[in-house]
């Protein structure tokens, strides 16, 4: 983890400049190290400066002692999510949108076109939001992060199967230390916190004979957003991490933490390293030995949960001792009053 901006691609100037303060930790940096950095003029730091505080972020200044930050916007910020990822050693790119129909689908344009992969799409706003079977997923502005990443993975298509309970129980994980909350993974695509979702997972990959052409991976995180604007049906099933946080949260800090996340989880699983990335299932397992509704074989059965096997399918001891694994679909919970799938 690197803040040198010394052997770096050309960072944009506002990230250059919040990386900046963001290294500052709160404290006052002085007008000579922006400019120094930068290479301009101090009326021009200034002029970037005033333009950001006119964009949300606080910064104060003050004579002889320089610039800090004071606050941070409670919505995605290109250029301080850039600042965060940068600061994380993120190094792919990030396509940032204020608003767009879904980052899946743009994510799928992108790969059409050709654009090098991996790369990471991020909205503040989705128009047209994918969820799992059809679904459409709600996505308002300000306070929430959905992003897609893509990747051109060199592995069969029957390795790939895992691939999504990776990167969720990693994000349950990453969430947990950074938020402090006991986020866990519902299998197979849903995070929880207290029996409500928090995050949904999509993963959708195009397959050529027996090679994987692309893959995207599409999260849709609940950081900040206001609640209240929430039709009734979602705000009973989801909730967010600033909802529950007993600390601060940085909106744009816990993006850039999922984004690294899943970029190095990535990085991990096409290296082999599948097996490894699960091994901590047991403890983030939101359905570990609860009874459980679902189908199998086109069957509804009820059972126990005894967690997952080495392929991702879900273990399932049903009331007659019968033991089923489960490779796909919809989970409910007890009774089924407590719906989350
Ligand atoms: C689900 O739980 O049904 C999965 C939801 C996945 C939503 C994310 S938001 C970012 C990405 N773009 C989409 O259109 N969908 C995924």
């Amino acid at each position: 983890m690197s803040s040198s901006l010394t052997s770096l691609p050309p960072l944009d100037p506002d990230t250059r400049l919040l990386s900046l303060l963001l290294d500052g930790k709160g404290g006052f940096v002085s007008g000579q190290r922006l400019t120094d950095a930068l290479g301009i003029s101090r009326v021009a730091v200034w002029g970037r400066l005033e333009k950001l505080r006119e964009q949300g972020i606080g910064i104060e200044a003050q004579r002889h002692r320089g610039y800090r930050m004071t606050e941070e916007p409670e919505f995605l910020h290109h250029r301080l999510l850039e600042a965060y990822a940068y600061r994380l050693g993120i190094r792919a790119e990030i396509h940032f949108h204020a608003a767009i129909d879904s980052t899946n689908s743009e994510a799928e344009r992108l790969l059409a076109s050709a654009v090098e992969a991996p790369f990471v799409v991020v909205a503040s706003e989705q128009t047209a939001g994918r969820g799992r079977m059809g679904r459409q997923w709600h996505s308002p502005d300000k306070g929430n992060l959905y992003t897609s990443f893509a990747f051109r993975p060199q592995v069969p298509p029957r390795d790939l199967s895992v691939i999504t309970l990776c990167f969720g129980l990693a994000l349950a994980k990453a969430l947990h230390r950074e938020a402090e909350l006991p986020v866990r993974i519902k299998w197979p695509n849903d995070l929880l916190l207290d029996g409500r979702k928090i995050a949904g997972m999509l993963t959708e990959a195009r397959i050529d004979a027996d090679q994987t052409r692309d893959l995207v991976f599409g999260l849709g995180l609940n950081i900040a957003a206001d609640t209240n604007s929430w039709p009734e049906e979602i705000q009973r099933m989801a909730t967010t991490l600033r909802q529950n946080a007993k600390k601060p949260l940085s909106v744009n800090h816990v993006a850039a933490v999922a984004i690294q996340t899943v970029l190095q989880t990535a990085a991990r699983f096409f290296s082999g390293q599948r097996q490894e990335l699960l091994a901590d299932w047991d403890a983030y397992d939101a359905l570990g030995g609860e009874t459980i509704h679902t189908t199998w074989r086109g069957e509804k059965i009820s059972g126990k949960t005894a967690g997952i096997d080495r392929e991702g399918r879900l273990r399932l001891v049903q009331t007659s001792g019968e033991e089923v694994v489960v490779h796909a679909g919809e989970v409910s919970i007890g009774s089924g009053a407590k719906k989350t799938g």
